[in-house]
């Protein structure tokens, strides 16, 4: 039987199936309190968490006897995996399990951000009346959507925005232009300059990496599209968020969206404070009922696979 460790949510029923064999301290707190958690590690032999705990240095030196982290989502920038694999620990992450979620945010938030006219709420309960104010919202068919990763987000995503009628262009630094994926999907491979030049909508879909850190900075949102919309589900630091902050206060870009940032929480009184047009979410784009349940079932299964 086996220590499994487990510093944050996780859903129920996967951690009931990894109840029924191993010995389990499920405590999606944990990831608070550094003290406890680096006691817990030192008993570990399997440690699973999500995007807050960071699985480095002293945290990493102190799982002893750990055999594999399971990461319940995709991105892995909080776990040193060369040093993981180094000491023999195996690093499993629930790949695609919550491509869903993040797809259906970006399609959500380019309609909501090319319309520009689901936020009279409060105007209309008032008895004011921002007919004219609202009726030059733009619609997504026929818009060129960019994507920038066409890995499995980027092409769940090319699927859902085909279906909404939108063109589709994509650049992968890592993906040849002959690449499959990209005739299979109908999705044209282009060159970053010519995707930030020719998109509506530009979503990103690339891992935090040293090529990806800025990679959309001053000058590359200064050549996009006057009034296009960006939207950042990838990971904080691939936007210069006070670079798109000044642009949508410009009135150069049209929206944009963010889900991930440089600082999470981020830190009130920041430069986001009247920006038009901007949402912002906590981290959420992948999080959702199903796609807990799909990573939480995904991760558990092959835990017990590996501990099999
Ligand atoms: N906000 C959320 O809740 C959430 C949820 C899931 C994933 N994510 C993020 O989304 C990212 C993408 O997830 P995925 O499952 O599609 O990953 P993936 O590994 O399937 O695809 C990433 C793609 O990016 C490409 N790439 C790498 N460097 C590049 C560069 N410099 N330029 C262009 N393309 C480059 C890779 O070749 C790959 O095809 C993850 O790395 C993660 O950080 C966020």
């Amino acid at each position: 039987m086996a220590r499994i460790v487990i510093t944050e949510f996780m859903d129920e029923r996967a951690v009931d199936a990894l109840r029924a064999k191993h010995d389990v301290l499920y405590d999606p707190k944990l990831v608070d309190d550094p003290h406890r958690m680096m006691g817990e590690a030192a008993a570990a032999d399997v440690f699973i968490v999500r995007n807050r705990t960071q699985v480095r240095g002293e945290l990493l030196a102190a799982l002893a006897r750990c055999k594999a982290v399971g990461r319940l989502g995709v991105g892995l920038d909080n776990i040193d995996v060369p040093a993981c694999e180094k000491r023999g620990m195996k690093v499993i992450p629930a790949t695609g399990a919550n491509a869903l979620s993040v797809a259906e945010y970006v399609i959500a938030t380019a309609m909501l951000l090319l319309r520009g006219a689901y936020q009279s709420t409060d105007d209309v309960v008032a008895g004011k009346w921002p007919r004219n104010a609202l009726s030059s919202g733009r619609e997504i068919g026929g818009k060129t959507l960019g994507l920038v990763g066409f890995g499995s987000i980027g092409q769940l995503t090319a699927k859902l925005a085909q279906g909404m009628g939108m063109q589709v262009i994509a650049h992968d630094a890592m993906m040849p232009a002959d690449h499959s994926a990209f005739a299979n999907a109908k999705v044209r491979p282009v060159s970053l300059d010519a995707l930030t030049q020719g998109s509506d909508v530009i979503s990103l879909h690339v891992p935090l990496l040293d090529s990806t850190r800025n990679l959309f900075n001053a000058a590359r949102i200064a050549a996009m599209k006057p009034r296009a919309v960006l939207i950042n589900s990838a990971r904080g630091g691939v936007v210069d968020e006070a670079a798109l902050a000044a642009a949508l206060k410009s009135g150069h870009l049209g929206g944009a969206a963010l889900d991930v940032f440089d600082a999470e929480p981020v830190p009130a009184g920041g430069g986001f404070a009247g920006c038009p047009n901007l949402v912002l979410t906590p981290h959420i784009a992948g999080v959702s009922a199903e796609s807990n349940e799909r990573v939480s079932s995904l991760i558990a299964q092959k835990i017990l696979e590996e501990l099999a």
